[in-house]
């Protein structure tokens, strides 16, 4: 097995690898699990198709040849997988890997944190949409009011992880949290990322009016606080970086609708029971799960992936259009992970 970087058809580096370790979450969010779909009678995965550790492990490993630094772990809710430091700390011996994260929605971080960093995770982004409790309250329609979350936030904090906050930002749910937000987290020196509402899935109701774009978000920013740009750190980096000017303190967008960033798209994604998605708002996986439990052979698995990666031509936020959000059979995102 060498080491090489894979780049696929438009010439896009495999630079990051997101990693689902479950479909459940403890939410409901009305723009990701909607109970009305994610009810009593929906059927999650068996235990018995989610890759195990040493399975996500090897493919991790395999994902390092070709060029992966970046491992973000995500779900459903990813505490929610039993011994997660666990995983971490295969994930942190593996060579090459320099960034070990997670996206999660906090209210287990008081618990955990503490054991995550000392495993070897780095950095986590915990979703929070809302400071008014009964909006959040609404929102994750499991009643957990934000306090849980803010808790989470600070153990987070203090047991020495990066911390960035991430709000979806939905027309009629959410606007009027938005400056609450952004002035809490000002406060906090904590970076808060704006995420425009998104059509993953099938079963949140997407359409385009209930966007609220980057833009919009600025222009609300801008009537009580001064914002500058700032460089992107890195190739690929998802996020539009400001500061609050005469702060090291940072604001972000994350803009898939208004401003795609397909063209420099450098991720792949492996659900929980090891399908692999070059797209977030992909229809297919390429299943890695029988791959992995049927060979003792690496060399198989990186040239499997190294083949997908290369025929990839995924550059659906740049194409959607009114027929696309509708016409096509995307993956739920608590499936894929985000
Ligand atoms: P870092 O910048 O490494 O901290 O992480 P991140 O922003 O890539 O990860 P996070 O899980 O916090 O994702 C934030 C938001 O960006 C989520 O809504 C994701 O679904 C969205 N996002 C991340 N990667 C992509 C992508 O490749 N395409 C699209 N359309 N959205 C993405
Ligand atoms: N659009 C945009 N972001 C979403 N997330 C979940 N569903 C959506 C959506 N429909 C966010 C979560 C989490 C991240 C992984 O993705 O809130 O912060
Ligand atoms: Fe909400 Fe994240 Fe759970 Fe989806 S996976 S329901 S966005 S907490
Ligand atoms: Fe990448 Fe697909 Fe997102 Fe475009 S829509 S940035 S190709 S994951």
């Amino acid at each position: 097995m060498t080491n090489s970087k894979v780049h696929d058809k438009f010439n896009r580096p495999l630079q990051d690898l997101r990693i689902s370790v479950t479909d459940r979450c403890n939410f409901r969010c009305t723009y990701c699990m909607p109970k009305e779909i994610f009810g009593k009678d929906f059927t999650f995965l068996p235990k018995e198709h989610l890759l195990s550790f040493e399975e996500i492990e090897k493919l991790a490993k395999a994902f390092t040849k070709l060029g992966v630094s970046k491992i973000r772990l995500t779900g459903g809710e990813p505490l929610l997988r039993k011994d997660l430091p666990t995983l971490i700390e295969k994930l942190s011996a593996i060579e090459g890997i320099e960034d070990i994260a997670l996206t999660t929605n906090g209210v287990h971080l008081v618990k955990q944190a503490k054991a995550l960093k000392a495993a070897g995770l780095q950095r986590i982004n915990v979703s929070l949409d809302a400071l008014d409790e009964e909006t959040f309250k609404a929102i994750n329609d499991r009643g957990v009011s934000p306090e849980w979350v803010l808790k989470g936030i600070d153990a987070g904090f203090e047991a020495g992880l990066q911390v960035k906050v991430n709000m979806v930002v939905k027309k009629g749910m959410n606007d009027k949290d938005i400056l609450p937000m952004a002035a809490y987290f000002k406060e906090k020196g904590i970076t808060l990322r704006f995420i425009e509402f998104m059509d993953v899935g099938t079963s949140n109701g997407w359409n385009f009016s209930s966007v609220i774009t980057k833009k919009e978000i600025l222009e609300k920013l801008a009537t009580e606080f001064d914002i500058e740009p700032v460089e992107q750190n890195y190739f690929g980096e998802v996020a539009k970086r400001y500061r609050y000017k005469g702060t090291n303190t940072e604001v972000g967008f994350i803009t898939s609708v208004s401003e795609s960033f397909c063209a420099s798209c450098t991720r792949a994604r492996i659900a929980a029971d090891g399908k692999f998605y070059t797209c977030l708002f992909a229809t297919n996986g390429f299943d890695l799960k029988e791959l992995v439990r049927n060979t003792n052979d690496d060399d198989v698995i990186y040239e499997r992936i190294q083949s997908i990666w290369q025929k990839r031509t995924d550059r659906y936020s740049d194409q959607r259009t009114e027929e696309t959000v509708k016409n096509r059979d995307k993956i739920e995102m608590s499936y894929i992970g985000g």
